[in-house]
């Protein structure tokens, strides 16, 4: 057999012979202040419970919340993403009250040595469970886009830094934005789930958020996981619309679509690791199939390889014991 050039000193694998030459070569890097913490509120709820299927997630009254949050600070978090379950459903008119109550004493407890991004929708706050509101089974679009505008209104009255809509309705990043220039709040940033898929990922999610649609699915209004063409469009036209950042989700099946998105709108783009995806992670841990410890920060680092800004992860608050800095 005759010596080619590959056997005589193509050895990629002399970069990977050690931690200090695997680091020095390492290309993806990001710090905790890049990842987005999941939390789950629940008016009337006694107590916490765990979310089935995630592990260190729960659903959680204002006391326990307040509690989570000290130790997530003292963990390192400083970005949250806060999910509000409302005792009451309603159809049409829709009461800020407890959120805002929540976003006070967080304020009040912990004034801004954090950041806290409001998810806005409705699923959690309606009878039906659907991001809208209804009429005959039917999207009425302007009624929920004044729904929405005036949630935004609301959390950012009570002291929220950034407004994240994850309803997926045509317009609402553009009515979003204006509602909250109205009334004075130019300055608050919009991160809008910009490129979101009707997915089978958000399962464990829809049972901590009591929102589950109670009769047919979200695909009339989210994104279609065979489209690459609409997925971009749907960024491209939240970013004209004023978002100021922008997100994939699921996360981990959205890998591909991060360049593409940067590349048409010049804005960062974010990956939501999704209740399924952080979940399937949990699952393997628990039957001992996974080293979780692993296993999450490999998935981050993934995300920054595929170019995402941030990722919004259940994870996070476990990325200082697992050395991220
Ligand atoms: C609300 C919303 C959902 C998620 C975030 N915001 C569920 C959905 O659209 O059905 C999913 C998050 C997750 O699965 O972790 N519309």
């Amino acid at each position: 057999m005759s010596k080619t050039k590959a056997d005589s000193y193509e050895r990629p694998m002399r970069l990977r012979a050690t931690s200090h030459l695997r680091d020095l070569c390492a290309e993806t890097e990001f710090n905790r202040a890049q990842l987005i913490q999941p939390l789950f509120v629940v008016e009337g709820l006694k107590g916490e419970e765990p979310v089935p299927g995630l592990r260190g997630v729960m659903r959680q009254s204002l006391p326990h919340l307040l509690k989570q949050v000290e130790q997530d600070l003292a963990a390192g978090v400083t970005q949250f993403i806060l999910f509000p379950v409302p005792a009451e459903k309603h159809d049409e008119e829709f009461d800020h009250r407890f959120t805002q109550s929540v976003i006070r004493e967080l304020r009040k407890a912990f004034g801004t040595s954090f950041c806290l991004w409001m998810d806005t929708c409705l699923c959690s706050a309606t009878t039906h469970g659907h991001c809208a509101v209804l009429n005959d089974e039917k999207i009425a679009l302007k009624k929920t886009l004044k729904a929405l505008a005036e949630s935004a209104r609301a959390f950012a009255e009570a002291g929220a830094d950034g407004i994240s809509p994850s309803d997926m309705m045509d317009g609402r990043t553009a009515y979003i934005r204006a509602a909250l220039d109205r009334h004075g709040f130019k300055l608050t940033p919009v991160m809008s789930y910009s490129t979101k898929f009707a997915s089978n990922f958000y399962g464990p999610f829809r049972e901590a958020a009591d929102s589950a649609p109670q009769f047919g699915d979200r695909r009339h209004y989210q994104l279609d996981p065979r489209n690459r063409t609409a997925a971009i469009a749907a960024s491209v036209r939240c970013a004209d619309e004023g978002a100021d950042l922008l997100m994939v989700k699921p996360g981990m099946t959205s890998l591909d679509l991060i360049q593409p998105i940067i590349a048409a709108t010049s804005k960062q783009v974010g990956a939501y690791q999704v209740s399924g995806e952080y979940g399937g992670l949990s699952l393997l841990a628990e039957n001992g199939l996974v080293n979780f410890d692993a296993a999450l920060p490999e998935t981050w680092h993934v995300f920054k390889r595929a170019g995402a800004q941030f990722i919004i992860t259940y994870g996070a608050r476990y990325a200082q014991a697992l050395g991220v800095r």
